[in-house]
């Protein structure tokens, strides 16, 4: 059977309507599973139209990709940590881009080669293989630096900017010589130039602001599927490119927002990474004047609660302790507290950590509350239980004009009445800087393990 004409034109329409389909479905947790069948089904629709196009001659290497991509896809999804999101995507977008690269050059000699090559497709190939090249090399280093292959700092050099400007300018001055006079060689200068600029766009950007980058190289994999669309004459390519492409900016721009960072500042780097100078332990913490409590105390006063907000923080993730939540949360209902989850949008390290995690568990999601909608009742709070969660309550984002996180929103965790933050030592969060609201007066620190110290307060509430 072959697909033709309309009948794989209405194939991908049908395709890219479950894809949208999909995106809007996943904005809500309630209907993100129904968004996942829409997408997978929309892919799959794709995969078997394109499969019946007539164009195809031979089946062997397609087969053969397939086979293979979904075993070691199969085996990546069941084995990965959910910390490690970050780097597999960037890991995925390198593939992205590198097919993009070759997708320009072998279309470029097949076409040179027939000699149907025009100054239009010449032009697609060129945005293709700059695009995808950049995005190569640039996940390449996004994936290095959050698998901690390669230094998490910002890595910086006088005249780095000059340089990436005049980089890009050259290798622009290669891609009107490519397009003028149909030089093979000034693709492939250009191709090398773009993936030097991947390299150093992303070098000198720290850790704390990686997903951001990933979210941006995203994008930029998006922008170089629909460029290879146009090469190839695909629709469906060129519309889930431009999806991808216009989701991952609208995230990107999110996330800097919720960071109080400008995609400007971002680009150009410098900032996060920094090792942490604070102490460890209790000890510090009593020397610096800070309160620590045992879990029996934390658990008294939230069994005798009437309200309790937990805070999840990065430190639940690296913790796994969302279950030993979830069992807490039930207890604390089960004897008449009301128990409510605060979200901060970038709480973790990728969007939505919280929400997956807190899903994982089965906590409702009417327990379940973002930033606007749950600062208002943190006064109204008996206890907040931060767990594992740093950055995103910091109070030093409000008044600290000198801290690197001020202008952040945070949740407004200050204001409950009373404060436990489970934490394993004195070391700050990502952004590098030391929590204020430890020298509140209603704050204390419960040190361990996010997991063990949850599953110890299930054990002390079960006692009570
Ligand atoms: P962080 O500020 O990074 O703090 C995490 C805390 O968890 C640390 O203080 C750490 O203290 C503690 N922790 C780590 N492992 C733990 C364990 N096993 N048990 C108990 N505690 C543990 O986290 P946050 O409040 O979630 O803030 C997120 C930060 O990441 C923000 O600065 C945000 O801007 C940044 N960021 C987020 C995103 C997204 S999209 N989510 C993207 C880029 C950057 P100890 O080491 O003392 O235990």
């Amino acid at each position: 059977m072959q697909l033709t004409g309309n009948y794989l034109a209405l194939a991908y329409l049908v395709s890219a309507t479950l894809f949208i389909l999909g995106l809007k479905s996943l904005t809500h947790p309630a209907s993100a599973r129904r968004g996942n069948y829409y997408a997978m089904f929309g892919m799959l629709l794709a995969i078997a139209a394109t499969a019946f196009n007539p164009a195809i001659r031979s089946y062997d290497f397609i087969v053969a990709g397939i086979v293979l991509g979904a075993a070691i896809g199969t085996l990546i999804a069941l084995k990965i940590r959910m910390t490690a999101m970050p780097q597999l995507v960037a890991a995925l977008h390198s593939f992205v881009g590198l097919t993009a690269v070759l997708v320009a050059v072998g279309t470029y000699l097949t076409h040179r080669a027939q000699g149907t090559l025009n100054t239009v497709l010449m032009a697609e190939l060129f945005v293709g293989a700059f695009i995808g090249a950049i995005t190569f090399t640039g996940s390449l280093v996004a994936f290095g630096k959050l698998q901690g292959i390669i230094t998490g700092r910002p890595l910086i050099f006088a005249g780095q900017h000059i340089l990436n400007m005049m980089i890009a300018l050259v290798m622009l001055g290669f891609g009107v010589d490519f397009l003028l006079h149909n030089q093979f060689g000034a693709l492939l200068i250009l191709i090398a130039l773009a993936l030097t600029l991947g390299v150093l766009l992303i070098v000198p950007i720290g850790g704390a602001d990686m997903p951001v980058v990933v979210s941006m190289l995203n994008s930029y994999s998006g922008w170089a599927a629909a460029a290879t669309g146009f090469t190839l004459g695909n629709n469906l390519l060129i519309i889930t490119g431009a999806l991808v492409g216009f989701s991952g900016a609208i995230l990107s721009y999110i996330m800097s927002k919720a960071m109080n960072r400008s995609i400007g500042s971002i680009i150009l780097g410098g900032f996060g990474g920094g090792e942490s100078t604070a102490g460890t332990g209790a000890v510090t913490a009593a020397a610096k004047g800070i309160k620590t409590a045992a879990v029996e105390d934390a658990v008294f006063l939230m069994a005798n609660a009437s309200k309790v907000i937990i805070v999840p923080g990065y430190g639940m993730a690296v913790a796994q302790a969302q279950h030993a939540l979830k069992e807490l949360v039930d207890i604390l209902e089960s004897k008449g507290v009301t128990v409510h989850f605060a979200i901060h949008p970038v709480a973790g390290r990728m969007p939505g950590h919280m929400n997956v995690l807190l899903a994982e568990a089965d906590v409702p999601y009417d327990h379940v509350f973002e930033m606007e909608e749950i600062n208002p009742e943190f006064t109204t709070a008996d206890v907040a239980l931060v767990v594992g969660a740093n950055d995103v309550t910091n109070p030093a984002a409000k008044s600290d004009k000198s801290s690197p996180i001020y202008g952040m929103p945070i949740l407004d965790v200050y204001k409950a009445r009373q404060i436990f933050f489970i934490k394993r030592s004195m070391n700050p969060g990502y952004s590098g800087v030391e929590n204020q609201l430890f020298y509140q007066d209603n704050c204390s620190l419960v040190f361990g393990d996010a997991k063990k110290v949850c599953e110890k307060m299930v054990v002390e509430l079960k006692a009570a």
